[in-house]
């Protein structure tokens, strides 16, 4: 296979050899529905700590509402959400944010007027400088504390190699380099866990390697666990271990991408079937997305 994400990484080896596995986030028993549809159902799974862990399954598999649930973004039907050994099934957004757990969106989220610096810069929670007693009161911190986001921002940019748009409003951004916008998101508070869902959607080869590269550094020299949802199969393949296929609302298996390319089960129920000894795989069936 073309080495498509370009970046050296796992390509299938567990990304932790800790020895011991420790869940970062769990997802127990967890069901959702929607008026009578069951879009998630008694779905169980886990996500190891240090991990960059796969989420695929065909189009309505649940995988977005999972996200969302976890997210915080409305609560399950039941089940529960494990953060760290903590229930978090309750909390919001807002709350899992501040401890730490993300999410990016399979659309990007940018204000568009807003500069590249400017999106970053309004991140960080809790800045002085939004509260008008102190702007009129400690103008000192709030700009001491101003500048340091700033600093902060700057090195995103760099990091994520966009010192070219900087300055350029949000809108100006290409698709790929508002995935690289979400990311830089992530990195302006202290993230654990980052819930990618299809980052990679629309994004030309060029800067999916960036992106690519980007998530092995943030996980590799920041500790980010990953978990990604994304139709793409080689940079699910490059970037993923284990990865965890779901279908029809719960958990259909899990393991290493090239079982699961091998899986008769996966491949009945993501692609419509292929005869046993095809050569079809996730990213060649017929109507995967990639
Ligand atoms: N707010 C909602 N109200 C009603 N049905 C919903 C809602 N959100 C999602 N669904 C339904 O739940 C099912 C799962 O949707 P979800 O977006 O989680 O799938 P997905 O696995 O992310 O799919 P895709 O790969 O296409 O993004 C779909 O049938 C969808 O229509
Ligand atoms: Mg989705």
């Amino acid at each position: 296979m073309e080495d498509h994400a370009g970046v050296e990484t796992a390509g299938g080896k567990p990304k932790s050899n800790r020895g011991t596995m420790t869940a970062i986030v769990e997802v127990k028993a967890v069901s959702k529905r929607f008026g009578a549809f069951h879009a998630v159902r008694d779905c169980s799974l886990s996500v190891e700590e240090g991990s960059i862990t796969g989420l695929i399954g065909p189009n309505g598999a649940g995988k977005s509402t999972l996200f969302n649930i976890m997210a915080g973004a409305f609560p399950p039907t039941s089940g529960h959400i494990l953060f760290k050994g903590q229930d978090v099934t309750e909390l919001s957004a807002h709350e899992l944010f501040s401890l730490g757990m993300l999410r990016t969106f399979q659309i990007a989220h940018e204000f568009s007027n807003l500069s590249v610096l400017e999106n970053l810069m309004m991140v960080p929670d809790g800045q002085n400088g939004e509260d008008l007693i102190s702007a009129w009161f400690q103008p000192s911190r709030v700009a001491t504390e101003e500048s340091a986001i700033m600093k902060k921002a700057d090195e995103v940019i760099d990091f994520l190699k966009l010192k070219r748009v900087r300055n350029e409003p949000a809108g100006n951004l290409s698709g790929g380099q508002k995935k690289l916008l979400e990311l830089g998101r992530t990195m302006m508070v202290d993230a654990k866990l980052v819930l990618l869902d299809e980052i990679a959607a629309g994004v030309n080869r060029t800067l999916l390697k960036d992106l690519a590269e980007n998530i092995v550094r943030l996980n590799r020299e920041l500790g980010y666990t990953f978990f990604v949802i994304e139709h793409d199969m080689d940079f699910i393949t490059q970037l993923c271990h284990p990865v965890i296929v779901m279908a029809s609302g719960t958990v259909m298996t899990q393991g290493h991408i090239d079982d699961i390319k091998a899986d008769e089960r996966v491949i009945e129920a993501y692609f419509g079937g292929s005869p046993s000894g095809h050569a079809t795989t996730p990213d060649t069936a017929p109507g995967a997305p990639q």
